[in-house]
């Protein structure tokens, strides 16, 4: 689309950025963190209740454990600034136990609803849109960053490095820097084509004809060990890998502390 280059500052800065994974050595100034964390803050959040926190990782020997624990990304250590998105009940109930609110339920004979499934949900939504700000915000002042998944493994590590508490999950890290590479030369990554993605009232689901159009300009000369098609391909490194069943092992963890009633 030609006139998004002309259709406004925004848009050019969405459409242009990519995840950078290496870093100048230049540091972000105190001002820069402080422009990305207020980009976050004001994100939408559900019922205007922020539920989510934010750890800025500055110690070095923890971002060196985070490469080891985040499925070996040495870039994590080199990252001038990373930040792990929470998502965040504990201040909420931290703060309804300490307004009285257990006494009251049971003066009122009303039940107190604990945290549940539906409750992390949406706090992975605040603090995810939060995330998605700070990337944009920094993308506009020329520092780049990418997001590490892998943070939600190793649940009882990453609890023990940053005393994760059971209504606390960190559904999201980003490390950000300035980008070694010259943002000119970037080249962006691919994406499906808008009528696999777009659907109109109604969500489709797509046969092969469509799966072999959808794919078209992702076709790669050299497929993964066992892999005789690109599907299998994905399968074999993504969902089915060794860090995928770390992620589905350490999450049901996650969930099952955070909805054990006490
Ligand atoms: C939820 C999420 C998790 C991601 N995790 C990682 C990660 O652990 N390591 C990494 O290098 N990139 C990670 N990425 C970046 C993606 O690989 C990247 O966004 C994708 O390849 C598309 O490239 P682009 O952002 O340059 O368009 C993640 C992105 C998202 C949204």
């Amino acid at each position: 689309m030609s006139e998004i280059k002309s259709f406004n500052e925004v848009i050019k800065i969405i459409s242009n950025r990519c995840t950078v994974r290496a870093y100048d050595s230049k540091p972000l100034s105190q001002k820069d963190i402080d422009m990305i964390i207020h980009a976050a803050m004001r994100a939408p959040t559900a019922g205007n209740m922020m539920f989510y926190s934010i750890i800025e990782v500055k110690d070095q020997i923890k971002k060196d454990k985070l490469v080891k624990t985040c499925d070996n990304q040495p870039h994590i250590a080199k990252a001038p600034l990373v930040l792990i998105f929470l998502a965040d009940m504990q201040r909420w109930y931290d703060y309804y136990a300490s307004s009285g609110i257990p006494e009251l339920c049971i003066e009122k004979n009303l039940v107190y609803r604990t945290p549940e499934e539906s409750d992390l949900l949406l706090a992975c939504c605040d603090a995810l849109i939060a995330a998605q700000n700070a990337v944009i915000a920094a993308e506009s002042m020329g520092i780049g960053s990418c997001y590490i998944g892998d943070i939600i493994e190793n649940i009882e590590t990453h609890r023990e490095m940053f005393n994760l508490s059971k209504w606390v999950f960190p559904i999201t890290m980003v490390c950000f820097g300035y980008p070694k590479q010259d943002p000119s030369k970037r080249i962006l990554t691919q994406r499906f084509s808008k009528k696999f993605i777009h659907f109109i009232d109604t969500y489709k689901r797509l046969n092969k004809d469509e799966f072999s159009e959808m794919f078209k300009n992702f076709e790669k000369e050299t497929l993964v060990k066992n892999a005789e098609n690109l599907g299998q391909d994905y399968y074999l490194r993504k969902t089915g890998s060794a860090f995928s069943q770390e992620m589905s092992r350490s999450v049901k963890v996650a969930i099952q502390d955070w909805i054990k009633k006490e």
